[in-house]
């Protein structure tokens, strides 16, 4: 099982004069001139319905970057016809060939690949240009080569045999198409949930965000160029309670491979459970979805690296990561050091375009998620006990910026310190110093889900605390560090509760999902 041993893809920097800078912003020009028409890919074939529907940069709206195409029911029809025509060469590959197909697609992203990919995330999602290359170049091409490890390391775990007796497990995989519902904030996590079941052998269905189609057809195209035979991994844009009709209620349906809303899976969950009597075998289901993540932060903590932690936990990417700190827990001897450097911080960024390198934050995702933000930073404005001590600026006449916004609460539990908002507003409850392990009983209970959390302290015994008291109000959980930013290979990610079925993205644990074991016996 001689596999590259894989490293960290190094994350280039962009500096002004670099040539990686000069290369992307050919890359952003090129992209911007010419007006897209992006397909479905069924099969292997682009597939236009006509019924076209427009992608507009978040922070440019005026601007129609491309086309791309609705399909229907026969649509949806057609690429699970196209899946199940490819299983069985598919499956039945050596998985070296499999393997060669994603080291390959890795290569190309990071290489010929990494500008045009960037630039696509940058448009389509309104990420800046250090932000798009974690994600769509690093992060992506980290996942294919640390899957493609734990993939042989998943062939080469063997039961014990003896005399007369050879055991065997048979690593098969699921009988039937895996569907693949994939979100706009990572165009890394999208190539993944597309690919680790392929990458064991399944065939897909895959339903891209629509406000991520722009960098979801690069991924189309890096893996066709890699090698990826027709119908393996199928590209449907198609209305979700379209395609769920026809998928969930097709007797090949073997597996739900999602990053999404909870309430989306939930209801997605359901639907299944009723359909269960149709299904050939019980569907595997796996799904990251909301995090209301907190950072905690003991009196002992250095003001610096709060502020750090904060700022960039809530406010990298406009706060639009599943993991972004969203509320945090300060003691009242740190809170004044803390929120000057707070405001100072978030006053020196810029906001604005990703095409300009200097915009620290750019627009969030659409008009949607604009308007929902709006309201709950009016609501705040409105609220006596609730005080706005940075940001609290939008607006959407040229794109949809709204200004990182910190809200100070005195009640630990209003709206904003428990509810997800998806976006760049922070929540702050300032608690007595003395008050420490009362607070973690409050952060335990305080939202539905446990995806991230950090503990900022230099007191051991503080951070043994919380390390044990929070254990399970997080599946990624940060000591002395911001609650984002996991890198595959090194913090596997996902977390319980409402946050999903902690499935650990980027591990062995996430490809063993996707197989059915087969025990053979064999006597002499
Ligand atoms: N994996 C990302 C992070 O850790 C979120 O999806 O920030």
């Amino acid at each position: 099982f001689n596999v590259p041993e894989p490293l960290n893809e190094p994350v280039l920097n962009y500096g002004p004069r670099s040539v990686e800078r000069a290369a992307l912003k050919a890359a952003l020009d090129e992209a911007r001139a010419q007006q897209l028409d992006i397909p479905m890919y069924i099969g292997g074939q682009e597939v236009r319905t006509g019924k076209t529907l427009e992608v507009r940069p978040p922070h440019d709206h005026k601007h129609l970057l491309a086309t791309y195409h609705e399909g229907d029911a026969s649509h949806v029809q057609q690429a699970i016809d196209a899946a199940l025509a490819a299983k069985a060469d598919w499956e039945n590959l050596p998985w070296e060939q499999r393997a060669a197909i994603f080291l390959k697609a890795a290569d190309l992203v990071a290489g010929p690949y990494r500008a045009k990919i960037n630039a696509a995330t940058m448009l389509g999602q309104s990420k800046n240009a250090f932000q798009a290359e974690i994600d769509a170049a690093c992060e992506l091409i980290d996942f294919l080569r640390f899957n493609v490890k734990y993939m042989t390391e998943i062939y080469a775990q063997q039961p014990q045999s003896g005399k007369g007796v050879w055991n065997r497990l048979e690593q098969r995989p699921l009988e039937g198409f895996v569907f693949a519902i994939t979100p706009f904030n990572f165009t890394a996590i999208a190539c993944n949930l597309c690919a680790a079941p392929a990458m064991m052998g399944n065939v897909v269905v895959w339903k891209p965000a629509p406000t991520q189609i722009y960098a979801a057809n690069v991924v189309m195209q890096v893996l066709n160029e890699a090698g990826l035979p027709p119908g393996v991994i199928n590209m449907i844009t198609v209305d979700g309670p379209v395609a769920g009709d026809v998928i969930f209620s097709h007797p090949d349906f073997a597996g739900l491979h999602f990053t999404g809303s909870t309430h989306v899976f939930q209801n997605l969950w359901k639907i299944i459970g009723n359909n269960i009597h149709l299904y050939r075998s019980y569907p595997r289901i796996v799904g990251e979805t909301g995090g209301k993540d907190f950072v905690l932060v003991h009196a002992s903590a250095d003001a610096d690296v709060v502020n750090t932690a904060l700022v960039r936990g809530a406010f990298e990417y406009q706060g639009q990561k599943c993991s972004a700190a969203s509320r945090a827990y300060i003691p009242k001897s740190l809170w004044p050091a803390v929120k000057e450097k707070m405001q100072r911080d978030i006053a020196s960024f810029k906001v604005g375009p990703v095409e300009d390198f200097g915009n620290f934050v750019n627009a969030v995702i659409d008009e949607r998620s604009f308007d929902k933000l709006a309201k709950y930073i009016d609501e705040a404005k409105a609220n006596p006990d609730v005080e706005i001590i940075a940001g609290g600026i939008y607006d959407k006449s040229v794109g949809y910026f709204v200004e990182p916004t910190v809200i100070e609460v005195k009640d630990p539990y209003y709206r904003t310190m428990c509810e997800e908002l998806f976006g760049p507003v922070l929540t702050v409850y300032v608690y007595e110093d003395d008050q420490f392990e009362a607070i973690m009983d409050i952060i335990d209970k305080t939202s539905p889900y446990a995806l991230t959390g950090s503990i900022l302290s230099q007191d051991r015994y503080a951070i043994a605390l919380a390390t044990q008291r929070l254990r399970n109000a997080a599946g990624n959980f940060y000591i002395n560090d911001k609650p984002t930013g996991a890198v595959v290979g090194q913090q596997p990610f996902g977390g319980a509760r409402g946050s999903g079925t902690n499935d650990k993205a980027g591990s062995l644990l996430n490809l063993l999902r996707w197989v059915s074991p087969r025990t053979i016996k064999e006597t002499f």
